[in-house]
């Protein structure tokens, strides 16, 4: 090994031990060291996303007003008449739940309050034939700041898991963005949910905060952690 290796090597070693010093306090899990590893990746390679996403980004026509479709999924407005059976339903089981839980505050709002809270905006998913499959929200509508909290949940669990959520997610986004108007959408979920962060880190948002051992379920401690999108210089 040539004298100018050897020193590469040194430098690797050294700047690694550091990261790791860095990271260390953190207890993160072997996934969460995955994903930094990518990310350090990506930002080397300069694929990574500058954070804040102009018209169009997401393959989608910008929207002002619902319904808003795509291929093979249109969202159309909640009916609170017809729709409120429905998100009933779709909360019923512990996935379900999870979108109705406000993380930091450490309880879940009930479906009723929800759908009459006048800052709160939900979108239904369904399939093309107008079948109804999932819900999509912005809670806490701060229409002076322009933020919002992004929410999603695919109701039926047999179609998790196939592509929708991330669909869904890129035209409410679109929806957000051009409709509403938002300068800023953010979201609280389990450091668990690895679908959720996958589909948040795809289309943009960066993480913002882990709130350590915020909740428990069933015994245990989760992590929560915050992500957020920001619209460029809106
Ligand atoms: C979170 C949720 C909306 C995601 O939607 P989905 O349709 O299930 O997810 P998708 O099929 O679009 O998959 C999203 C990404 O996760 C990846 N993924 C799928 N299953 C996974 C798994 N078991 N582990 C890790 N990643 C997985 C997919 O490959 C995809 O990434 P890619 O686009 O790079 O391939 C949905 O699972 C859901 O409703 N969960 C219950 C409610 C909830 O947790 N809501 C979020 C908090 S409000």
């Amino acid at each position: 090994m040539s004298k100018s290796e050897l020193e590469s090597l040194v430098t690797k070693e050294a700047l690694t031990q550091l990261i790791h010093d860095e990271l260390a306090g953190l207890q993160l899990s072997t996934n969460e060291y995955i994903q930094i590893a990518n990310s350090i990746l990506d930002a080397a390679l300069e694929k990574k996303q500058v954070n804040g996403f102009a018209a169009g980004d997401y393959g989608v026509k910008p929207v002002k007003k619902l319904p808003v479709s795509s291929d093979d999924i249109t969202i159309r407005p909640f009916d609170p008449g017809e729709d409120i059976k429905l998100l009933r339903r779709w909360t019923a089981d512990r996935a379900g739940k999870e979108f109705l839980l406000s993380r930091l505050e450490n309880s879940a709002a009930s479906v009723d309050d929800l759908a009459a809270d006048k800052d709160t905006i939900f979108g239904i998913v369904c399939t093309k034939d107008g079948t109804p499959f999932g819900i999509v929200g912005y809670l806490n509508r701060d229409r002076e700041q322009r933020k919002a909290e992004m929410r999603k949940l695919i109701g039926d669990p047999a179609l998790r898991g196939k592509g929708y959520g991330k669909k869904a997610t890129k035209l409410w986004l679109s929806y957000g963005i051009h409709g509403l108007q938002l300068r800023k959408i953010y979201l609280y979920t389990f450091d668990t949910n690895l679908r959720n962060i996958r589909i948040n880190e795809e289309l943009g948002f960066k993480l913002e905060g882990i709130y350590r051992a915020e909740n428990i379920i069933e015994g245990i401690p989760k992590d929560v952690i915050r992500m957020g999108l920001l619209l460029g210089d809106r």
